[in-house]
Order: structure tokens, then C-alpha cells, then sequence
């Protein structure tokens, strides 16, 4: 069954090939799907028929978002510590303990059927590829259960033992450490393709440079490919042991050294921001032009969690990126799509050339600039196809 998307005033396709600048960008497009992939895409003047028509009456599409960086397998509420925040408490990672009560507590169907409406939420945005988090369970169970759960819905699953140290091991850093690559990646591998670390020296609860170097490694000897949170309460080791150990992404990035830059740019490495953050924890956003004048690749994503960042929305972050991060709408929606694809080693999603995943959000405005330009109005959808 092939069908022909028609009426599109301006699409996005991310292939440079195929249209203006980066975004390859196409007006008065047709797209055309069969078997869940792109099969054809070009001016629809040109458009070749299929088996059925959907007409999108003038607006834009663009490639679903690929929100690279979520934490949403957790129970309970921190709404008490946000109010705090809001007049004047500083976030440091304290309350991550909270959540990891709450979540120990939950049955396996509650934290499912939870994260599957988180996973509802964010698609209703627009967003067609989610990256999830463990790291509020911090026992061999409660890990290897998180992410078991997080598979039913994704295959970008991230083991995070390494998220703090929970309360019953903070006489003991190393030992849980040693908890985390031994016993707990051994549980825990299997249902991961990723390994992480909050790596935050300056902080009562998360890890050091030494310590973040042996779960990541630990977890790239298992198999896992590398992530970071690096960066986000003030400048650390994470960016630079990121890049050593050929992470896949470093996220945050809020706090970086003219060697982070360097190093970034001459890598491969993504430097994921998380611009939610900044807004809900009221703390000075990154600098995306450093980032992106040095050549880094740059990715946007959500951190939704209950704690930091409690959205959901790309477009939410699309718009704080152009206003608070120096980006451009082209910049901020190609590092929503093709950078968080990047950031997740995927190419199959975050574009819309011929064999790509047929993901597509459309926009209800006639341009993708609206996503910034209209911030906080629900423009965007996931057109099932
Ligand atoms: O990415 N920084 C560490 N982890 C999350 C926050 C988790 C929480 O506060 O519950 C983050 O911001
Ligand atoms: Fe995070």
C-alpha cells in the first residue's frame, strides 16, 4: 500500500540534495510512503501516483522529532520542589532521590503504563523517535526493570546506574560504583544500547571524572555505546572524557572550556543541548553559537524528567533554542531532527529522503519557522501514515 502526501507548502527533508540550504528544502512538495519508508519525495507537480491520497491543505511537514535525551521511566511528583525553585532553590540533583523512592515503590505495570503515556504525549507533539533513561531505580532490580520497560517502547534505551549515589551507598561512592559496572550493567546490558553518567564533580550526588570514566568504560566493554551528562552545573571532566571515549553525544554542555569546544569540533561526538532545563531549573542557557561557529554538530532534546525538565515538548525547546540559545529556526529545527538522529546513531530517522523512515510531523502553520515564531501553540502532529 503506497500513499501520496500532497499539499505540502513547505517541507522539510533534511537532505541538502534535494532542496534549499541544510534543511533541503522543498515548497509546494508531494512525498510519497510505501512499506513505512520514504519511496519518492520532489515538487508535486512531478508527483507520481499510489495507492491513496492524503492532502495536507497547505501546511508544512517536516521530519519527526528525534527527542534523543529522556528520563521517563520514574513514579511520583517533584511539582513541591519546582515551586521551591521558582523562589530561589538552586538545583542540584538532590531531589533525583525523591523520584527513586517513589519509583522502587511502583509495580512494573504502573511505571508502563505511565511511560507509555509519556510516549503518547511527546507523539502528539510531533516527536516519532525517543531516546529513555534508567536511573531512578539504582539497585540491580529496579535498574534492569526500568529498562525492560523502556524497550517495550524503544529500542534507544540508556542504562544510568550511574545517575547518583543512592541514599543506602553515600558512605560507600566507589562501592556503589563498582555496584554499577559489575552486578548492575551485567543485569542490565541486555536491555540497553546505551550507557551514561551524570558526571558532575562539583555535586554532593553525582560522579567524579575517575568514577565516570570506569562506568563508561565499563559499559563500552559491554557493548553500550557512550552518552554523557556533562556540564550542566558547572564546568567539568565529562566533555573531554566524552570525546576520548568516542561518546555518541555529551548532553547539557551548559558549562564548557574553549578545550571542550575544540575537542567537541574536532570530533564526532554531538553536543546535545537541553534548553528545558535552563528554563524550569531558572539557570543561564548554553551558548549554541560557540558551539555551532566551532563546527560542532548540535542536538536539541527535551530531558524530560520529572526533576530538571518536565516537558515534552520539541517545539517548546525548538522555541527557547532560537530565543535564549542564539540559533537560528533553521538551526534549532535541524538539531531537533537530524542532530538528535546523530546523537542516537540513527540514520534512518531525523530525515526525509528516499528510504528514510517514513516518521513525519506536520506543522499546522504554512513554515517551520512558525514552530519559533508561535511558541507555546500546539502546532504540531505525527501524521500516521
Ligand atoms: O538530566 N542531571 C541529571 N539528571 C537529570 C535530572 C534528573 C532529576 O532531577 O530527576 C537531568 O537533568
Ligand atoms: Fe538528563
Amino acid at each position: 500500500m503506497s500513499t501520496l502526501v500532497t499539499g505540502i507548502a513547505e517541507l522539510v527533508t533534511n537532505e541538502p540534495e534535494l532542496g534549499e540550504g541544510p534543511l533541503g528544502l522543498l515548497r509546494e512538495a508531494a512525498l510519497v510512503v510505501a512499506d513505512g519508508r520514504v519511496a519518492w519525495v520532489g515538487p508535486a507537480a512531478a508527483a507520481p501516483d499510489a495507492d491513496r491520497r492524503v492532502d495536507l491543505g497547505g501546511r508544512a511537514a517536516v521530519p519527526g522529532f528525534v527527542d534523543s535525551h529522556t528520563h521517563l521511566v520514574f513514579a511520583g511528583d517533584r511539582a513541591a520542589e519546582f515551586e521551591a525553585r521558582m523562589t530561589g532553590t538552586p538545583y542540584d540533583g538532590g531531589g533525583i532521590a525523591t523520584t527513586v523512592t517513589a519509583t522502587r515503590a511502583a509495580s512494573d505495570a504502573a511505571l508502563g503504563d505511565r511511560l507509555r503515556r509519556f510516549a503518547a504525549e511527546a507523539r502528539a507533539q510531533g516527536t516519532t523517535t525517543l531516546e529513555v533513561k534508567s536511573g531512578y531505580g539504582l539497585t540491580v532490580a529496579d535498574e534492569a526493570r526500568s529498562l525492560r520497560v523502556a524497550a517495550e517502547v524503544t529500542p534507544h534505551t540508556t542504562f544510568l546506574g550511574a545517575h547518583v549515589v543512592p541514599p543506602e551507598c553515600a558512605g560507600d561512592r566507589d562501592g556503589y560504583v563498582r555496584q554499577v559496572t559489575g552486578p548492575m550493567l551485567a543485569a542490565c546490558a541486555q536491555h540497553a544500547r546505551w550507557v551514561d553518567v551524570f558526571c558532575e564533580p562539583g555535586s554532593a550526588h553525582a560522579f567524579d571524572g575517575d568514577q565516570a570514566r570506569a562506568v563508561l568504560a565499563a559499559g563500552r566493554a559491554a557493548g553500550l555505546g557512550v552518552r554523557v551528562h556533562a556540564g550542566q552545573l558547572g564546568p567539568g571532566p565529562g566533555v573531554l572524557l566524552g570525546v576520548e571515549l568516542g561518546a555518541a553525544s555529551v548532553d547539557h554542555c551548559t558549562f564548557l572550556t574553549d578545550a571542550d569546544v575544540d575537542a567537541l569540533a574536532a570530533s564526532s561526538t554531538v553536543a546535545t543541548l537541553l534548553p528545558g532545563v535552563e528554563f524550569s531549573t531558572r539557570s543561564p542557557y548554553p551558548n549554541a553559537r560557540r558551539l555551532l561557529d566551532a563546527g560542532v554538530t548540535v542536538a536539541l532534546a527535551t530531558d524530560c524528567n520529572p526533576g530538571s525538565c518536565f516537558t515534552s515538548s520539541m517545539p517548546f525547546c525548538i522555541a527557547l533554542a532560537v530565543r535564549e540559545l542564539g540559533m537560528t529556526p533553521a538551526e534549532a529545527l535541524w538539531a531537533a531532527t537530524a542532530g538528535g538522529a546523530r546523537a542516537l546513531q540513527d540514520v534512518s530517522v531525523g530525515r526525509l529522503g528516499v528510504g528514510a523512515t517514513a516518521d513525519v510531523a506536520v506543522l499546522d502553520a504554512p513554515s517551520f519557522v512558525h514552530l519559533a515564531y508561535r511558541p507555546g501553540v500546539p502546532l504540531a502532529s505525527t501524521l500516521d501514515l
